[in-house]
Parts: structure tokens; C-alpha cells; sequence
């Protein structure tokens, strides 16, 4: 019956599906578009345009330096069946589109359905009034005063990673032996966003592997990867079906391929998991005080708070149990490849730099020295100088994400800061952008732009935020929350998390930098950066995700 059923509706969803594309195909190579004047590369496909250079890591970095260096700063690239996209990082064309008509410019159709399936009603998935109700409630989670407070969590997590790589290096029986960096750094992001954001433990950084929950998040990204964008439009026609995540789980479940039915497992395993977190944080909040201090966490974390907050908001604020659920999912999906990319890529840049790594580790010893208490507090580790730097110019020039990716939900215009040559040879400092186009917000290019960083853009040069920035980058009025970078993004969909990721990345980096020395591995000095969703290291195009590097304890140094 069931299958039948399938079977018709899939039969449906076909002939709905070519209707579709011969609709898109014929009214887009007929009708003219505001677009058609703004110059652009070349697409490399009739069918996908330039996409599949988007889709595939090593056509990627060359396409974003193309992007970057040839044109200026407002980019025509081609999408599915010849459609109009724009890529900008001009800084007034990335105020409009992220901070002042952000609801214009919102998150693409396909990834909210995406998102939906995922994660359920999370900040990814919703739009308009919803989204920023859900952020209204979730703003004061992120406060200075919640981030003091779980410091001492990050700290112990901190610990637990330096006593795990010390075991690995030790039973090298030299004090000296390559490990995978990554591998460490993934585990302890997840288990950061874990104890920190969901009060729950994935991963005692000590057994092999980080439980069922924890491997069905990491699997997410991987299973999602290649032709994510050129077949976003497929996959939002699955909308036809209805809003159901769990009919359109079903659907997917149907598909007979090895990779759907894991990706469908990993969401069943997800939602499970937060399902039961949520029901024992729920218990033990109503069983008071006490039932909350003795969890994981202490009942410190990101979700108690919510929770507390959302039972004493009053009616109309308050998240539904669906949505307090899939912000969960939602958090540690962002919280975890992110910041152990950040985490890798910093560390490799040190062992490249054994003079500022030195310097670094003697602002570290230091301020340890200084304190004379066994930790250092939040205001020790946000204050150190030299580490701030360091972690400022890293997110500058390798941001762990590259694109920000939008799209219009009705006609507007947008300006540019300077006017840029059409290619009829005219003059064009603002475009009307229909409704419905998708829009590419370049972090990297914005970061990198010489005109407003300098001619050493291109160089990683942690000094250049110890004096005052240049004029042209205060006066550029970048949209980004962080540090005039787009990095984590700006206005109203700008990452949530962006200081609770700079905690992470303080207190791990301190701990380590003052345990252990980092150099690049011998037998694979070069290191690839796989640029398809969030930048992730290999030891070359193709290989899975890793980092190898020679570790070597201080004390023995
Ligand atoms: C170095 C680490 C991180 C980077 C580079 C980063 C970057 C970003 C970027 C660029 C966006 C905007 C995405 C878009 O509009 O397409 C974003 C959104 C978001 N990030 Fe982060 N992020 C990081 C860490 C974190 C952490 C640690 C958390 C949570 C604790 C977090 C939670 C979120 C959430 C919830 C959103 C969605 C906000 C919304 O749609 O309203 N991120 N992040
Ligand atoms: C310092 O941190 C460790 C691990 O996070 C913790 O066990 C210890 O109690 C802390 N020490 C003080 C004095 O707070
Ligand atoms: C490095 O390569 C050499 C020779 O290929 C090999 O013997 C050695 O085990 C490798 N070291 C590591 C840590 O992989
Ligand atoms: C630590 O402090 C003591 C006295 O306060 C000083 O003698 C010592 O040199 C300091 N060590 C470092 C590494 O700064
Ligand atoms: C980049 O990563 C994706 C997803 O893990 C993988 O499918 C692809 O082969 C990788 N590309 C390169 C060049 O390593």
C-alpha cells in the first residue's frame, strides 16, 4: 500500500518536475533579465552554469581567485538551466544584501528545506517573524555573562584534549610522533558545542570514538557534499509534497542508493538524540534546582538556559517544543566542523611560524605566571594581545566558510560603492535584482580585498591588529559582526555563535600552545584545503579529511 502510494506520488512529483524545468527553461532564455549586463566568467556547463565549479573543491579556489581579482566586486555567475546568480563583495553591496534588506536577501528555498528535513523548525529553517522570534529568545544565551559562565567547561574539556594528544605523543616512545590534529580538534569541538551548548557529553576524549549521536552529526556534512548546489533546485521541488519533514524522510527513505539511506539514518539517529537530551533537560528542570547542578554541565549550558527562559517567557515569545529541539540540532551542526576547521587551520599556520608560535606560547606562560590561579579567567584569555591577533588574522585570511549564499523573496535594487562597466560598456552603479535570484556574498573576497586591507592583503601578518586598521577598512562600514570581516557573517542571520566560538578557540589554543610544540608533518608537509562546504584539511586533493603534524611535549623540549 505504502510503497504504492510512493510510487504514484513519485510518478506525480516526475511529471511535475519536467513541467517545471521546461517552464524555467523556455522563460529563461526568452525573457530579458536586469542581470544580462553584469559582466561574469564564463560558465563551464549549459546545464549548471558555473555550479559545478562551486561544487568541486579544486575548480573552487580557482573560480573564488578569478572571482576575486578579476572583476569588481558585483559578479554575474550562471546557475541551473541558465539562471541569473550574482556573487558580490563589494562592502555596499554586502551592507544591503546582510544587513539592511535582510529580509529581502534570506536564506535559498532549498537550503531551509534541507534545513527543515535536517533539523527540524531550528534558526536554519525559518524565515521572517518565526526567525527572529527564535534569535530574540536565543540572543542573551550568547551574553558575556553566559560565556563567563562556562568558561571553567571549556577549560575542562581543554584539559581532557592535552591529556589525550599527550597519551598518543607518548606512545610513540619518543616524546615526538605525528599524529591527526584534526581527528582531536573535530572531537573536541563536538564535545565543546556538547557540554557547552547542550549540557550532554558526545565524546570523554579518551575511548576510540564518540558515540552514536555524535557520529550520526559528523557524517551529516560529508553525506550532504558534492552537487549540494547544482541540484538545490531539485531537491526544493520535493516541496510540492507538502511541509512535512517526516513524510519527506519517508520519501527519501524510499530511494533505493546507499548514501540517501545513510543521510536518512544520521537524521533519524539526530533527532532521536536531541528528542531524549530535550525530554531529560526538561525533567530535571522540573525537578528543580538540584536535579539541573548534577548534569553534565551543571545546568550552565546553552539548552538549560533556553529552557528556563522559554517556561518563564511570557505566551507569545515562547519557542514550541519543536523549535527549542531543532535549535539543538541546529547548534552543534554549526558549532562543530567550524571551529575545529578555525582550530586546524591556526595551528597549521603556527607550525609554519615557530618564531610567533614561540611568542605566542610566552604571552601564554606569562599571563599564567601572572595569575598565579591554576586557570586563567574569561578576562585573562579574551585579553591576551598576541592570541587575539592570531585568531583575528587567521578567521581573516582563511575563514572556515567562503561563501554566504541568499536569495531575493521579491524585486529590490541593489547599489554598489563604486560603479562598475556593463557589458554594453555602460556605466551601472546600482541593479534591480529580481525576486527569486540567488545571491553569493563573498567572505574571502571581502576579507582579502587589497583596496581596503593593503597591498600584504594576501599575507598572514597577525601584527596588523595590534595598531590602529586601516582608514579604508573603518570606513568601508563592512557588514560583518567580527572584527570588520564577514567571517561569520552580519545583520540579521550573522552567526549566533560568534563569541562563544572565540572562547573555544582561546581556551583550546592557550591550553595546547603552552603543552605542546606544533611543526608540520615530514612526510606530509603540504596540506590541502578542501573548499566544497567548510574549509577542511587533507593531505591532498581526494583524500579524506585529516591533518597530520609532529607533536612534541614542552616540557621536553
Ligand atoms: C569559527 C567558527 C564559526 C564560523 C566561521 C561561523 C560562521 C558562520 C556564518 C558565516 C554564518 C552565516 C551563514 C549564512 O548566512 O549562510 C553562521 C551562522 C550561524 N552560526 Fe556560526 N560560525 C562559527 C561557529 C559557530 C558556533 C560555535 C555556533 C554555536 C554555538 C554557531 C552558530 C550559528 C548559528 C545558529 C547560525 C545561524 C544563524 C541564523 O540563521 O540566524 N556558529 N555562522
Ligand atoms: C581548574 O580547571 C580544572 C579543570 O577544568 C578544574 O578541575 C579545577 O578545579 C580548576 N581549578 C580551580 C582553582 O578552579
Ligand atoms: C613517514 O614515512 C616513512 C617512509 O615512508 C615511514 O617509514 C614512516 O613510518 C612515516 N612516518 C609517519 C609518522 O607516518
Ligand atoms: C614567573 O614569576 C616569577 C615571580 O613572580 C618570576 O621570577 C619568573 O621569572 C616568572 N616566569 C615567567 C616564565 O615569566
Ligand atoms: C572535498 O570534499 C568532498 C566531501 O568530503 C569530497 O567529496 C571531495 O572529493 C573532496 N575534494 C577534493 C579535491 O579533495
Amino acid at each position: 500500500m505504502a510503497t504504492n502510494l510512493i510510487g504514484t506520488l513519485i510518478q506525480a512529483g516526475g511529471i511535475y518536475a519536467l513541467t517545471w524545468v521546461v517552464w524555467r527553461l523556455s522563460r529563461r532564455y526568452t525573457m530579458k533579465s536586469p542581470l544580462d549586463n553584469i559582466p561574469g566568467p564564463r560558465p563551464t556547463s549549459m546545464i549548471f552554469g558555473n555550479l559545478k565549479d562551486m561544487d568541486d573543491s579544486v575548480t573552487m579556489w580557482k573560480l573564488q581567485e578569478d572571482l576575486m581579482t578579476k572583476w569588481n566586486g558585483v559578479v554575474k555567475l550562471k546557475g541551473f538551466l541558465n539562471e541569473n546568480m550574482l556573487y558580490v563583495f563589494d562592502p555596499v553591496a554586502a551592507y544591503n544584501v546582510l544587513l539592511r534588506d535582510h529580509y529581502v536577501y534570506e536564506s535559498p528555498h532549498f537550503a531551509r528545506s534541507w534545513s527543515k528535513i535536517l533539523f527540524g523548525d531550528g534558526v536554519f529553517a525559518v524565515t521572517g517573524s518565526q526567525h527572529k522570534a527564535q534569535r530574540k529568545m536565543m540572543n542573551p544565551l550568547f551574553s558575556i555573562a553566559q560565556l563567563r559562565s562556562i568558561t571553567p567547561t571549556f577549560q575542562n574539556v581543554a584539559k581532557k584534549l592535552c591529556a589525550a594528544i599527550t597519551t598518543q605523543v607518548q606512545s610513540r616512545r619518543t616524546d615526538s610522533g605525528e599524529i591527526d590534529v584534526l581527528d582531536w580538534l573535530s572531537r573536541a569541538a563536538l564535545e565543546l558545542i556538547g557540554q557547552g551548548g547542550l549540557g550532554y557529553s558526545f565524546d570523554q576524549l579518551v575511548e576510540d570514538k564518540p558515540n552514536e549521536l555524535g557520529d550520526a552529526i559528523k557524517n551529516i556534512a560529508p553525506s550532504l557534499s558534492g552537487g549540494l548546489l547544482s541540484y538545490g533546485d531539485v531537491i526544493s521541488t520535493l516541496d510540492v509534497f507538502g511541509d512535512s519533514s517526516s513524510f519527506k524522510l519517508r520519501l527519501l527513505d524510499s530511494i533505493p542508493f546507499k548514501q540517501v539511506k545513510q543521510l536518512v539514518s544520521c537524521i533519524r539517529t539526530i533527532h532521536d538524540g536531541c528528542q531524549n537530551i530535550y525530554e531529560e533537560k526538561k525533567a530535571a528542570l522540573m525537578a528543580g534546582e538540584d536535579a539541573t547542578v548534577h548534569q553534565v554541565g551543571e545546568g550552565k549550558d546553552i539548552m538549560s538556559v533556553l529552557l528556563k527562559a522559554n517556561l518563564e517567557a511570557v505566551e507569545q515569545d515562547r519557542l514550541s517544543e519543536n523549535e527549542v529541539i531543532g535549535q539543538m540540532c541546529s547548534l552543534v551542526f554549526a558549532a562543530s566542523d567550524t571551529t575545529s576547521s578555525a582550530l586546524a587551520r591556526t595551528l597549521h599556520i603556527l607550525a609554519q611560524h615557530q618564531d610567533i608560535q614561540d611568542k605566542l606560547r610566552e604571552e601564554i606562560l606569562k599571563a599564567s605566571n601572572n595569575s598565579g590561579a591554576e586557570n586563567l579567567s574569561y578576562d585573562e584569555i579574551v585579553d591576551l594581545p598576541y592570541l587575539d591577533a592570531i585568531c583575528r588574522e587567521t578567521l581573516r585570511l582563511y575563514p572556515p566558510v567562503g561563501l554566504i549564499f541568499k536569495e531575493t523573496n521579491e524585486d529590490t535594487i541593489l547599489p554598489f560603492s563604486k560603479p562598475i562597466v556593463g557589458i554594453d560598456g555602460s556605466l551601472i552603479s546600482e541593479i534591480p535584482v529580481p525576486k527569486g535570484t540567488k545571491v553569493f556574498v563573498g567572505i574571502t573576497a571581502s576579507n582579502r580585498t587589497p583596496e581596503l586591507w593593503g597591498e600584504d592583503a594576501l599575507e598572514w601578518k597577525p601584527e596588523r591588529w595590534l595598531s590602529t586598521l586601516p582608514r579604508q577598512v573603518l570606513d568601508a562600514k563592512i557588514p560583518g559582526v567580527y572584527a570588520n570581516l564577514l567571517t561569520f557573517s552580519g545583520g540579521g542571520r550573522a552567526c549566533i555563535g560568534f563569541k562563544f566560538s572565540q572562547l573555544e578557540m582561546k581556551v583550546i589554543l592557550s591550553t595546547l600552545i603552552e603543552s605542546f610544540r606544533f611543526k608540520p608533518s615530514k612526510n606530509h608537509s603540504e596540506i590541502y584545503w578542501n573548499a566544497t562546504r567548510i574549509v577542511t584539511p587533507s593531505i591532498g586533493p581526494g583524500n579524506s579529511p585529516t591533518m597530520p603534524m609532529e607533536v612534541t611535549l614542552i616540557k621536553d623540549d
